[in-house]
């Protein structure tokens, strides 16, 4: 049961437990409605920021990249406890013209063959994965069918060899476990290590014999007119765990929940009347895996009539923009056929994600393999959130699939 908001202010949208005892979707429509723009106090010693949360302004803030920085950090709690120190270095954290230049080699790696072979194989794989799940009855959709999608699909985009594949699944579960206590946290932290230190290696290997993989085209590509550094690549072979592992996750959980608890859409979705295309946006929109994102102003200028000063940090609210009533009529009804949906869930403008494609391709193949093997989206016990400021999502889904 979650409690109602009298005064905005008094949620701190720093702490993970606000998003869970408090209803999201009510406190931004009250924040929409009462204070579209508003300055958070800083808590614990740490800076305050600026929450945007209207659809327009939040498109808007996005667009500005010359005004609002991503070379500090794009994640609030990056931001108030310091700087990101891949700043420069990897993609989502680096400016212009720097970031047009290394957006372009990202994109250039990634072209329309490399992305069709992935997603052929994604399609394969989970239609693997949902047939295998329905012969063994309740079972952990979070954990034991979900985590197995993302990870593969990245390690197939930039050929990780399968042997490989173990070792950098596990770093990755280390890497993530940050909100453990201290000695746990110097385990993440060499996680990271070990994870960047294997990608310099296989950049090594890469330059020394290229293929035509991505690693090998983005190590043998150029930024400023020099080859990148093995950091350089290594950094941005991560980002793409960063950015695509858990993202990617949290919508395929959130997808299943979403059908299991709307039967009837669940039913339309089965008989073919819905068509697989609109319900990949709208589970984007429902499940809005990334919350929010964050820049620092380089200036003053003026957002939703606010006043904001170079150097404030601005967080845009995806999940609010997504719920926002002047752009998706009835924001909280499930509606898989929804169109127009210009959800704002892989943001918008110079930084618009790169794995959009393949975040697509992950659910498609799993809405796909749905349909074609089970024939009841069945709960089995109450999900069970993750605690999270950014991230959106659940850490078990105990379901069972029968088959069709
Ligand atoms: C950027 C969301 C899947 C890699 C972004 C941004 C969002 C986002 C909101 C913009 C960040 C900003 O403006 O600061 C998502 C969601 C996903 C997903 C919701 C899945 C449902 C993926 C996948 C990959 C990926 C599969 C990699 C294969 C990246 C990278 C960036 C990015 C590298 C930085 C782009 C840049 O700064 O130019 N993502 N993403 N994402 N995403 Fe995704």
């Amino acid at each position: 049961m979650t409690q109602p908001i009298a005064d905005i202010r008094a949620l701190d949208l720093t702490d993970p437990m606000t998003f869970v005892r408090h209803d999201p979707y009510e406190f931004w429509r009250t924040v929409r409605e009462r204070e579209p723009v508003y300055w958070h106090e800083g808590t614990a010693g740490q800076p305050g920021f600026w929450v945007v949360s209207g659809y327009a302004d939040v498109q808007a803030a996005y667009n500005d990249a010359e005004a609002l920085s991503s070379q500090r950090g794009t994640v609030l709690d990056v931001l108030l406890r310091g700087a990101d120190s891949a700043g420069g270095k990897m993609l989502a954290v680096t400016d212009r013209p720097r970031h047009r230049e290394l957006r372009n080699i990202m994109l250039r790696a990634f072209s329309p063959r490399v992305l069709r072979e992935v997603a052929t194989k994604v399609a394969e794989r989970t239609s693997h994965l949902v047939r295998s799940v329905t012969e063994i009855g309740s079972f952990d959709f979070a954990t034991e069918l979900a985590e197995q999608i993302p990870m593969h699909t990245i390690c197939d985009l930039l050929s990780i060899p399968e042997e490989d594949r173990k070792d950098l699944l596990e770093w990755n579960k280390l890497a993530l476990s940050t909100e453990e206590p201290d000695g746990e946290q110097l385990d993440s932290v060499s996680a990271r290590n070990e994870i960047v230190l294997y990608f310099m290696g296989l950049a090594q290997e890469r330059r020394d014999e290229p293929g035509d993989d991505v690693i090998s085209l983005i190590a043998g590509s150029e930024l400023e007119g020099r080859p990148l550094t093995l950091e350089e690549i290594a950094l941005n072979c991560y980002s793409l765990i960063l950015g695509g592992d858990e993202s990617s996750r949290m919508s395929a959980i959130t997808a299943v929940l979403a059908f299991a608890q709307n039967e009837d859409k669940w039913r339309a979705l089965q008989a073919g009347e819905v068509r697989v295309e609109t319900a990949i946006e709208e589970v984007l929109r429902w499940s809005t895996p990334a919350m929010h994102f964050a820049r620092t102003a380089t200036r003053d200028l003026a957002i939703g009539g606010q006043q904001v000063r170079a150097g404030d940090i601005v967080t845009m609210w995806n999940t609010s923009a997504n719920n926002d009533e002047s752009v998706f009529p009835a924001p909280r009804v499930f509606d898989p056929s929804r169109h127009p949906n210009k959800h704002i869930s892989f943001g918008h403008g110079p930084h618009y994600c790169v794995g959009a494609y393949l975040g697509r391709a992950e659910l498609r193949g799993l809405l796909d393999a749905l349909v074609a093997h089970v024939q009841d989206l069945e709960l089995v016990a109450e999900p069970a959130r993750i605690y999270s400021n950014f991230l959106f999502g659940y850490s078990s889904l105990r379901v069972r699939f029968p088959a069709r």
